[in-house]
């Protein structure tokens, strides 16, 4: 039952290849940029264990339905969709359900490379010792003088699409499996000096009862919808990331221990940062609801007081800005494929076209930082509701379509073949159950909870 279809364009060289194009696909600003500043804006403790249950209970179940949906398929998203629905005889409109997620993942991108050129921006700072035993005034000056200047976010964002294009163009993705493997464990060394730093501050045991103690007093309906777009968001779920990674996937490679180990790395990531981050936010007085600027204006208080501080915030944003860049080639290689193999294109042609037209999309985002920061719709800039519309609605919708598909339309027989497992048994079946039932109900519970239905 197995598919009999080959990947069109190129398979992994290995597991470990797999597992490291993948977490590098998960670790990025999502841990560490936009986790502790939602974190922050939407009250800490109750919010991070929505967001944990959000990622057992429906991050890793939902990852595997990916995986095994790329390796059966093996075309773009979109196209894998298709054809596995007409093998299942069903329509064949569940393509836009593929559609959705590409569309997400190019969207995301267009202000994801902005961040990311923030990460860059820092490395100079960093490098010239500019934090060295800087007030919290003078971070936030540093970080005011970026964000205001339109032509160092367009340098920056510039420099990152063209790079993140470039890499694609070449299909280099599997060769930058031997930096993940380093990037890894030195962003989780980095992290512990950090947490170790936040340790001295005398506001430790301050921070970690935000991050880890429920309060839900403090957590809205529309803070519990965040926390759910977030888990999505930072699995790289329901934007055919893990679709076409998966599409690239050898027969013989665990899907289920791929997961795991890709949801406890991620997670172990952004719970770290928390960790680093709030106690700096509570030594320093600043605001946990300081917005996306967060994690700019406190970790260079701590890189500016500890010694070896220049070196290690150089190095610090240098692993930032190389997560992030892994994390922005996953998000554009689905686009790539999908105009690839319906436009009939060649890979750089189709890399050309999606980097030229994310690149102007992000002229949105720098734009509402500084020039347009006022200008807003439902009271959100640019940048807020391209957030907000891809990871808060599009993802958790993307993210249904897909538990649905692998469920009621996909047969049993194939999905349980690609995980190896027999139908009968008992890990296979709670799997299918928790798509069946626990991830679409919680979508649908946060979904009203939100809509105010109750
Ligand atoms: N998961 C990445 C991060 O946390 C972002 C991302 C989302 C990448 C979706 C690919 C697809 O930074």
């Amino acid at each position: 039952m197995a598919s009999a279809r080959e990947s069109l364009h190129g398979e992994w060289s290995s597991k470990i290849a797999f597992i490291m194009a993948a977490s590098g696909a998960a670790i990025g600003l999502g841990n560490i940029w936009k986790f502790p500043y939602i974190t922050g804006a939407n009250g800490g403790g109750a919010f991070v264990m929505i967001y944990i249950l959000c990622v057992l209970l429906m991050g890793i179940p939902i990852m595997m339905a990916e995986i095994l949906l790329g390796r059966h398929g093996r075309r773009n998203p979109a196209t894998t969709f298709a054809i596995l629905a007409e093998e299942g005889k069903h329509a064949k409109h569940w393509y836009w359900a593929g559609f959705i997620g590409i569309l997400s993942g190019f969207l995301i991108l267009s202000y994801y490379s902005v961040i990311a050129g923030w990460g860059c921006d820092y490395i100079f700072h960093a490098a010239m010792g500019k934090f060295s035993n800087a007030t919290a005034n003078d971070i936030q000056r540093i970080f005011n003088t970026m964000v205001s200047n339109p032509w160092t976010l367009l340098l920056w964002h510039t420099l990152v699409i063209s790079a993140t294009t470039f890499v694609v163009a070449l299909g280099l993705e599997t060769g930058l499996e031997k930096s993940i493997s380093f990037m890894f464990p030195t962003m989780i060394v980095l992290l512990l000096i950090v947490v170790a730093y936040a340790m001295t501050t005398g506001h430790f045991i301050e921070g970690l009862t935000f991050l880890f103690k429920p309060d839900f007093h403090k957590l809205s309906a529309n803070g519990a919808l965040i926390a759910l777009g977030h888990s999505f968001f930072t699995l790289s779920l329901a934007t055919g990331t893990m679709m076409v990674y998966g599409a690239y996937l050898p027969k013989n490679i665990s899907i289920t221990q791929a997961a795991l180990s890709i949801a406890i790395a991620d997670s172990s990531v952004a719970l770290l940062a928390g960790m680093g981050i709030f106690p700096i936010v509570f030594a320093h007085h600043l605001e946990p609801q300081a917005g996306p600027g967060l994690i700019f204006k406190t970790l260079p208080l701590a890189f500016g007081n500890m010694p070896f501080g220049n070196l290690i915030a150089t190095f610090f944003f240098i692993m930032l800005t190389f997560a992030a860049f892994t994390s922005a080639i996953s998000l554009l290689e689905p686009s790539v494929a999908f105009v690839m193999e319906k436009f009939h294109l060649q890979r750089a042609t189709a890399c050309m076209l999606c980097g030229s037209i994310i690149w102007f999309l992000g002229i949105g985002t720098i734009l509402s930082f500084n020039i347009l920061q006022d200008f807003k719709l439902f009271s959100l800039t640019f940048f807020e509701l391209l957030d907000y519309l891809t990871a808060n609605i599009m993802l958790p919708t993307g993210g249904l379509l897909i538990s649905i598909f692998a469920v009621w339309v996909l047969r049993k027989e194939i999905s349980a073949k690609e995980l190896n497992l027999d139908p009968q048994n008992k890990f296979f079946v709670a799997w299918q159950q928790t798509l069946r039932f626990v991830s679409p109900l919680a979508i649908l519970l946060v979904t009203l909870d939100f809509l105010g239905v109750y």
